[in-house]
């Protein structure tokens, strides 16, 4: 199963992806963990895709595409994924598209993840995040058994620097502008599931779930 998560920066993308990825046994691909994992190793594309990312910008397609379809070719890939963070412009959706028609294969579902803008601030204060295995918690909504310690991997946790409430108004802008368009590109491909992501996120998986089958 070829699975795309779309949503607002916050509306829980990677909290549901996770999941998806545990039930179904398929990987999890985040560009924003690819990025995040970059930056930690300080390699030339981690220093590329700071700058943007700390400013709430998208990193470049040409960046991003290339990175993104060299991942799902790769062995692990060959019984579905799913995508969270890609693709985020018409672009990058045209490019997945085409790659996938070459291959004979196509994206089964695009599942939006819908929460309004007013949830997104107070949901990103909040979050913490493992920048060794890119699990997701939340102070109150989803807390980790041990203050500050990552549940998956033992690692600490970190407020995310792009978490700053000026920089996420810039994302939802961006995200406005930019990917949001999105939702109808994959509503006239006939593959868009949009599920109410302002319920508990055990719901919101199972309303998912409900859609993909279990
Ligand atoms: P990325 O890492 O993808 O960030 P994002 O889209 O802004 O999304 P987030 O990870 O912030 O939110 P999420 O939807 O995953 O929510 P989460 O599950 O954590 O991208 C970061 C940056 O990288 C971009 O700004 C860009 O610069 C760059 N980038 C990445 N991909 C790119 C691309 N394709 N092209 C160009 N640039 C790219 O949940 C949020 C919080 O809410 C958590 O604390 C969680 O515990 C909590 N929560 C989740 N669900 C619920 C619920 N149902 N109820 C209550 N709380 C909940
Ligand atoms: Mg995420
Ligand atoms: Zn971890």
């Amino acid at each position: 199963m070829k699975i795309i998560m779309l949503g607002a920066p916050g509306a829980g993308k990677g909290t549901q992806a996770k999941k998806i990825a545990e039930q179904y046994g398929i990987p999890h691909i985040s560009t924003g963990d690819i990025f995040r994992a970059n930056i930690k190793g300080g390699t030339e594309l981690g220093m590329k895709a700071k700058s943007y990312m700390d400013q709430g910008q998208l990193v470049p397609d040409d960046v991003t595409i290339g990175m993104l379809l060299d991942r799902i070719s790769q062995e692990d890939c060959k019984g579905g994924y799913v995508l969270d963070g890609f693709p985020r412009t018409i672009p990058q959706a045209e490019s997945l598209t085409e790659a996938l028609n070459g291959r004979g294969e196509k994206m089964d579902y695009a599942v939006n993840v819908d929460v309004p803008d007013t949830a997104i601030v107070e949901r990103m204060s909040g979050r913490r995040a493992c920048l060794s295995c890119g699990a997701t918690y939340h102070i109150r909504y989803n807390a980790p058994s041990k203050e500050n310690v990552c549940d998956a991997c033992g690692q600490a946790l970190v407020l995310r620097d792009d978490d700053k409430p000026e920089t996420v108004q810039k994302r939802l802008t961006v995200y406005h502008d930019q990917t949001q368009p999105l939702i109808e590109y994959y509503q006239k491909a006939g593959i868009l599931v949009t599920v109410d992501g302002t319920k508990d996120l055990h719901d919101v998986f199972a309303d998912i779930t409900a859609v993909l089958g279990a």
